[in-house]
């Protein structure tokens, strides 16, 4: 399916997608130097820049370790991948000498994910998230502190042909839609209808 936005847009929201097929190549440092450096400009509350990632390249030490952590269906694909990278994000922040909760730690992790995406992206490269992974395994495999929240792994790589990646996933092999703005945007109370024109309308 094409992906037409309903309002103007720079085409980069539109053509990132999370496909499957991926040709298991390399990927060069300067990708994911690129990819991580834009991630690491997003926008955190008292720019705590909560985020954290732990990544491994396809083949090396960890790679067998954090594609045993994906749920079967999702390793069937993301085996294919140049790399694995486990998001994770700090829960706490420093006040005044004391760490207290930072009640936005998900979603500052979120942002950096975008913006990671998106440089991906404009360097020829897709990411898919995946949330189907074994959490507790990841902690203790992974020897990660519970201060840290683990939030996602995304898999990079680059697009492979619909030969490489299993039956299953075929069909489904196309970037998607999305809801329209006029069931997302709303005038301060869930329904109130945001905008008059009808340009979004479902
Ligand atoms: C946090 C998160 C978790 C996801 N988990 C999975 C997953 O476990 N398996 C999968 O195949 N796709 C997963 N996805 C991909 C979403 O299904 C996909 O992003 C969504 O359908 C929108 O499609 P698009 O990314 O192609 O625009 C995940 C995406 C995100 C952001």
């Amino acid at each position: 399916m094409a992906r037409e936005p309903a309002y103007p847009i720079d085409p980069l929201f539109v053509d990132r997608w999370s496909p499957r097929s991926f040709t298991g190549e390399p990927v060069p440092d300067a990708v994911l130097q690129s990819a991580f450096e834009a991630a690491r400009w997003a926008p955190s509350a008292s720019n705590a820049q909560p985020w954290r990632f732990l990544i491994t390249r396809h083949g090396d030490a960890n790679w067998e370790t954090f594609l045993g952590l994906l749920m079967p269906r999702n390793a069937l694909w993301a085996g294919r991948a140049s790399a694995l990278v486990l998001i994770l994000s700090a829960r706490h922040i420093e006040r005044r000498r004391a760490l207290v909760d930072n009640v936005s730690h998900s979603f500052d992790a979120g942002a950096a994910w975008a913006n990671f995406a998106h440089q991906a992206l404009l360097l020829g490269w897709h990411s898919h998230g995946i949330g189907g992974f074994d959490r507790d395994a990841a902690r203790s495999r992974l020897a990660i502190p519970e201060d840290y929240a683990i939030e996602t792994i995304v898999a990079l790589g680059r697009l492979g042909g619909l030969d490489t990646l299993h039956a299953d996933f075929h069909q489904t092999e196309s970037p998607n839609g999305r809801r329209s703005l006029d069931e997302t945007v709303f005038a301060g109370r869930i329904g109130e209808p945001a905008f008059t024109d009808e340009r979004n309308a479902a």
